[in-house]
């Protein structure tokens, strides 16, 4: 049997929406109180879905320690209490949307998992995010696919 496990964790971070390729009328028009100077804090609230076979031993699909530690090296540790602007080199030029902090997180799970869970292992399947309650971001993970910046992934034959 296989099955979709999620699970939440939460990180409070800063952050301020502007863009360099706007004008600063362009980008109060765009971003409104967001674009504010001296920016502004979230408690992000992050939720890891793993899609994986149940162990008939241990009736779980992913080992939830493990998990853990694989969010909070990757990313609560790196994320935590920062201003994402200035204190975190990937938004160096990128625009700390729900949507592109979404893409990084995505970005740092999928770098960290291999070094967590073996092949054959549990998948990491999706991660959302929400910035509030009314502002969530999802990225379904695509294993096989191309994404922006990166160099295609091979198909398994096995
Ligand atoms: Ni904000």
């Amino acid at each position: 049997m296989t099955v979709l496990v999620s699970r939440k964790y939460r990180f409070p971070a800063s952050h301020r929406l502007h863009s360099a390729l706007l004008s600063e009328e362009e980008n109060r028009a765009t971003y409104g109180k967001c674009n504010n100077p001296h920016g502004h804090g979230h408690d992000y609230e992050v939720e890891i879905t793993v899609r994986g076979a149940v162990d008939e031993v241990t009736g779980r699909a992913v080992d939830l320690a493990a998990l853990d530690r694989l969010a909070e090296e990757q990313i609560l540790k790196p994320l935590r209490y920062r201003n994402l602007n200035e204190e975190v080199p990937s938004f160096q030029g990128v625009v700390p949307t729900t949507e592109n902090l979404a893409a990084e997180l995505d970005r740092r799970l999928r770098a960290g998992w291999g070094g967590v869970f073996c092949a054959g292992g549990p998948v990491y399947e999706k991660l959302r995010i929400w910035e509030t309650e009314r502002n969530i971001c999802e990225i379904l993970s695509a294993p096989t696919a191309t994404r922006v910046g990166e160099a295609p992934i091979q198909e398994d034959n096995g």
